[in-house]
């Protein structure tokens, strides 16, 4: 199959990107791959909103750009946080008109809300399902258009590089270029190659390394794991973000519902076993600190108390407003019997976001020629060391918007390769034992919230690097072995950003953001992003 743009992942990023560039070129043809249903993304989950300087009378610019820089700790790249925060309203007011709705006031004004570290009310929602909303709007909008082909169930594989012609490829090589990836059909088990001008990766985050994560099943670092394996770069990965308030369901496996940041912002208390409100004790800014506190508090109250869950008390707010803000979480407590206007919500920490990813310039430039990247699998520089509530999806509007324009600016080298290979399946034979892959997913999403989770050690990261190698010899026997499967090559990939994340916590010999290591409790002087 050969096409002219490709893109890895139909969340935000992606669709955007895609929309974007179909009207500009309609004589040209965008191929939209998604490894599930064409709605199955991070995005379709997201709660909160999307933060955006909107009411500039009592909002400015400078105060967005000063909330992401406090949040970032020192390691946001002020340049990109300032072209995100003055491109994201524009944006914005274009997914409206590709038919977003967000919440209006009374009054007909935009309905904005607040969530920790922002210093004003700046987050355009639609209740508490804004993600659903906006990927609603972003898939009709691709199906009315001719030229994009959205491709459901193809599971990308492997970027195609000169690696793939027959050089030896290296982290050292210049010039590593991208000509398109391998795919499985998961239609007809068929391994593809799919040949491309531009390949554009938004295939989101990588919040299935933990047991527990507010993230869906899909969000398996694939397109890190692909650019890592092609020797791109990857930076700040130790930058996981815990949210601190996922619903505590000890039987619910897969991924954790969340209560959106925003049910503090409009007056949820933090509670811990005895009733206390104990957010004072750690932040003056109380339940609607910065996230990275919020969590660190919470994982500390649940060590002192011997719990595996605090509470998100809301019983003094208002039942309308509440059932009007909150629709989702409203019936999703009582589906399992929890009456929020009087029983306090189970809430614990879970891993929820990646700061870091594939490094990108300011165009959304990969280090691979004719390789993007935006969305939740980039690291811009927006974020630094923890990212501000309700900047990704911003995040991703803005770059997808930059990568569109880095190809209109070289529309004219659209060129494909057509002297590539097709797929070497020489040797491997169909899986006997799905089993050897469960087991080694339960083991790696168990190593790492053990050890490295929002608390970290040297002892601990020592023994997650240990066990990881392990994991990794193993996998990659099984690989060499057997016909791919998306289950293997999701192992695979979710060994590999792991060990990212392990590398990076290990060479960051400091306590920064989201990255809190007991034997470095200090932060050093000299301020640097980890490159992998
Ligand atoms: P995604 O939306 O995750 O899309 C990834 C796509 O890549 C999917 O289509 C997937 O199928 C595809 N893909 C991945 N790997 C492959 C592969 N190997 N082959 C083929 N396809 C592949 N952010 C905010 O700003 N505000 C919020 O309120 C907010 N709330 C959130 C609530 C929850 C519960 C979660 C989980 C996240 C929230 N976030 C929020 C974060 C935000 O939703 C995500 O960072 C953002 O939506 C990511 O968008 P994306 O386009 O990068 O990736
Ligand atoms: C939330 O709604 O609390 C999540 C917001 C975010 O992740 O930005």
């Amino acid at each position: 199959m050969t096409t002219d743009f490709l893109v890895i992942g139909s969340g935000i990023a992606g669709l955007t990107f895609a929309l974007k560039v179909a009207q500009d070129f309609p004589d040209k043809k965008i191929t939209v791959l998604t490894k599930t249903t064409a709605d199955e993304t991070n995005t379709k989950y997201a709660q909160g909103g999307i933060a955006a300087v909107w009411d500039d009378e009592v909002d400015h610019f400078d105060k967005h750009i000063e909330d992401t820089l406090i949040a970032g700790d020192g390691l946001c790249n002020p340049k990109i946080v300032e072209i995100v925060v003055k491109e994201g309203p524009e944006r914005v007011r274009e997914i409206i008109e590709w038919g977003a709705r967000f919440d209006k006031d009374p009054d007909g004004e935009y309905a904005l809300g607040k969530e920790g570290g922002h210093s004003e009310f700046r987050i355009l929602h639609y209740k508490d399902v804004t993600g659903k909303e906006m990927e609603r709007a972003l898939v009709e909008a691709v199906r009315k258009k001719p030229n994009i082909e959205v491709l459901s169930h193809w599971f990308v594989v492997d970027l195609i590089t000169q690696h793939h012609l027959g050089y030896l490829v290296m982290k050292s090589t210049p010039d590593v270029e991208c000509y398109g990836v391998y795919a499985l059909n998961l239609h007809t088990m068929q391994m593809e190659k799919i040949i491309a001008a531009k390949t554009l990766l938004a295939t989101g985050g990588n919040g299935q390394i933990y047991r527990t994560t507010t993230n869906p099943i899909i969000a398996t670092g694939d397109g890190v794991a692909m650019v890592y394996r092609a020797k791109g770069r990857i930076e700040n990965m130790e930058f996981i973000q815990f949210h601190p308030t996922a619903l505590y369901e000890p039987n619910v496996k897969g991924y954790s519902f969340l209560i959106t940041e925003a049910v503090r912002g409009d007056g949820g208390i933090l509670r811990n076993n005895k009733g206390e409100a104990f957010m004072d004790k750690y932040d003056e800014r109380k339940d609607l600190a910065p996230r990275d506190i919020v969590a660190r508090a919470i994982d500390s109250e649940m060590k002192i108390n011997g719990t595996e869950h605090v509470w998100l008390d809301c019983t003094h707010m208002d039942k309308e407003k509440f059932i009007h803000h909150f629709p989702n979480i409203y019936e999703k407590c009582k589906s399992i019997g929890i009456d929020v206007m009087k029983q306090m919500i189970p809430v614990a920490p879970a891993a929820h976001y990646s700061c870091g990813g594939i490094k990108t310039d300011e165009m959304g430039r990969t280090t691979i020629r004719n390789l993007y990247a935006a969305g939740e699998c980039s690291s811009t520089g927006l974020h630094g060391a923890n990212r501000l509530a309700s900047n990704s999806l911003l995040e991703a509007m803005v770059f997808a918007h930059r990568c569109y324009l880095d190809v209109v600016e070289h529309a004219a080298d659209l060129k494909v390769n057509d002297r590539i290979p097709d797929w070497n399946a020489e040797g491997t034979t169909a899986p006997r034992e799905m089993i050897l892959i469960t087991q080694s997913l339960k083991e790696l999403q168990l190593l790492m919230t053990d050890y490295v989770g929002i608390v970290r050690t040297n002892t601990r990261l020592e023994r997650a690097s240990r066990r990881l190698d392990l994991l990794h010899e193993e996998t990659e026997q099984l690989y060499q072995e057997t016909e791919v499967s998306p289950q293997l090559c999701q192992l695979r990939n979710m060994i590999t950003v792991s060990y990212l994340v392990v590398k990076g916590a290990q060479f960051r010999k400091e306590s920064r953001g989201l990255h809190f290591n007991t034997d470095y409790p200090y932060k050093l002087e000299l301020v640097q992003n980890i490159v992998l």
